[in-house]
């Protein structure tokens, strides 16, 4: 047994996640995070909302509400949602915890110990009548390139060239509407990063054989073109005060405290159960953790680079990353998600259409991980009357209802294993062995794939071996192919129940079993395990363990979601 620590990326506040977000850490983290569990792992898999920044004041001042309303409102959606998707969280925490902010400080205050912070003195927007420095994108104007009167500071959106704001004709803050603008000097803290980035490549370099190429040579790539000093302080309201004397009126830029809540939210955790909990035990000088994190492929430089570069600056020894797993995207229907224009499915309405399960499995059968992949409703529809029902809910309800209807609603005794069964048996070791391995390496597009095989020998199992046809000859022969399927449904189980939890309950509570400390997958052997229900053992036919999705139902689905704009 190990410890593992595991973390999702901290989906920002601000809006519901959708499909895409789902599947490009939340997701597959909770997968690996209930896999490693079954394996036998002492695992911790942290996540939470990342809360601080301009976009959550922006949110807040159109909605009228204060950032605190605006942040607990949105915190309290996520962690709905992601219930409704049953993440096995230890801890859904906020970046805007007191935990957070005790260890972004101290952070902070090493680095400066450490010399690795720097005074820079730089020029911005300073609003009169709100008594502020303005961040690029709270000041509005007009485009010198198009004409556009609502371009931002930092990008115009019309014609989406990057803009500096003071190229912006007839510039306004974007809070009052006020032209009372002046261009100030204001001092910011910088982190040093050509400073440490020697000791930084020395720890990509011996990183590796850990990581996947993308991670990898993003991180490279860093490395080869030079870090640059970057500013870590923002003259926002929201956010952690910077605590050093001259900056009390700055907050930490949100990037910096981001990642730091990974150890906040920790934090938060083990203050829920002090007792017994440590978080030190986990990020400092813990040398029995591996860490493994989740993530779409562009916060790979904040992992790979400038969130080590922080930790290395301190000079303590926390839990660097061991493993990275960088996801790429989800399209939806071949374009992209979008709230606005009400294009995808998002997280909240996916749960209102179908079970979190039929999602989990598509979702992670289709997984973006060398490339991007596409969401169709056709795929998703095919998949779930397919895979689902046809090859897994079928298999189920035919062994029971056949069982229960010939025989008796138990497991049937008599009749011994033959050479089918020898052949099955090995048949599906190997294919099991080969999905506990896909699943140990994060390579979760195989890993279902081979799942899904291991499903189909079943149905191949009981068609070749006909026990309707058999049973009017050979009673004895049937009750062993019978207990063998019943079997197989319960190893079936099992095996599903890190990607479908609740579909893995419901064919174990047939069988009057639930998942438990008894549902270990650490060498998980076959041979023993289709033994595993003796003669006698209760079950009950119940219901169909999906639902068929007709065509109607999936144009309907299209055009609510906007697959056809
Ligand atoms: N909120 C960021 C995003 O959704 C991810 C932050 S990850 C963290 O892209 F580690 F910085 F928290
Ligand atoms: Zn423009």
């Amino acid at each position: 047994m190990s410890k593992i620590l595991i973390t999702s990326a901290l989906p920002y506040i601000n809006g519901v996640p959708h499909l895409g977000h789902m599947v490009g850490c939340l997701l597959p983290s909770d997968v690996y995070a209930r896999f490693m569990r079954m394996m036998g792992h002492e695992v911790l898999y942290i996540a939470g909302t990342d809360e601080h920044g301009t976009t959550s004041e922006v949110g807040a001042l159109k909605e009228g509400l204060s950032v605190e309303e605006y942040c607990d409102k949105y915190y309290n959606q996520h962690k709905a949602t992601y219930k409704a998707f049953n993440l096995s969280f230890d801890c859904f925490g906020r970046t805007s915890s007191e935990q957070n902010k005790e260890i972004t400080y101290h952070i902070f205050e090493q680095l400066d110990k450490n010399g690795y912070i720097e005074e820079r003195t730089i020029k911005q927007v300073y609003s009169v009548d709100d008594k502020r420095f303005l961040a690029d994108r709270y000041i509005t104007g007009t485009c010198p390139h198009c004409g556009y009167d609502k371009a931002r500071g930092d990008q115009c959106e019309n014609c989406t060239k990057v803009l500096e704001p003071t190229e912006l004709i007839n510039p306004r803050s974007t809070i009052s509407g006020s032209t009372n603008l002046e261009v100030r000097e204001t001092k910011h803290l910088f982190l040093n990063l050509p400073k440490i980035e020697k000791d930084l490549s020395e720890w990509v370099a011996q990183k590796e054989p850990y990581w996947p190429d993308v991670a990898y040579s993003i991180a490279q790539k860093w490395l080869k073109e030079g870090l640059q000093e970057r500013c870590i302080t923002r003259d926002l309201k929201w956010g952690f005060p910077v605590n050093k004397p001259g900056y009390e009126d700055k907050v930490f830029y949100v990037w910096f405290d981001a990642p730091i809540g990974y150890i906040g939210i920790t934090k938060q955790w083990a203050d829920e159960k002090p007792e017994e909990r440590s978080w030190q035990k986990w990020w400092l000088n813990a040398d029995d953790v591996r860490y493994v994190e989740f993530m779409g492929k562009d916060n790979v430089p904040f992992h790979a680079i400038f969130f080590p570069a922080m930790l290395l600056g301190t000079k303590e020894k926390w839990t660097f990353v061991d493993y990275l797993k960088g996801m790429s995207y989800l399209t939806f229907e071949g374009g992209k998600f979008s709230k606005s224009e009400q294009r995808g499915v998002f997280a909240d309405k996916a749960i209102e259409e179908f079970p979190a399960d039929y999602w989990r499995y598509w979702l992670m059968a289709n997984a973006p991980e060398a490339s991007d992949s596409s969401f169709t409703f056709d795929g998703f529809v095919g998949t779930v009357n397919k895979d689902l029902n046809g090859v897994l809910g079928n298999f189920v309800s035919r062994v029971l209802k056949m069982t229960a209807s010939k025989i008796g609603a138990e497991v049937p005794a008599g009749g011994e294993m033959t050479s089918v069964e020898n052949e099955l048996i090995a048949n599906l070791q190997e294919k099991t062995d080969n999905y506990l391995r896909y699943m140990e390496n994060m390579e979760f597009r195989k890993a279902l794939a081979e799942l899904r095989a291991i499903w189909v020998e079943g149905n191949n199992y009981i068609s070749v071996t006909e026990p309707w046809t058999v049973i009017k000859e050979n009673p004895e022969r049937a009750a062993a192919i019978l207990r063998v399927c019943i079997n197989l449904i319960r190893i079936f189980g099992i095996l599903s129940a890190p990607i479908m939890p609740t579909v893995a309950q419901d064919m174990l509570g047939k069988l009057g079993l639930s998942i438990d400390a008894h549902s270990g997958l650490k060498g998980f052997n076959i041979a023993d395990e289709i033994g595993y229900l003796k003669p006698g053992h209760k079950f009950e036919v119940g219901e169909p363990l999906f639902e068929r999705i007709t065509p109607e139902r999936c144009e309907e689905l299209k055009a609510k979601y906007g697959s056809k704009k």
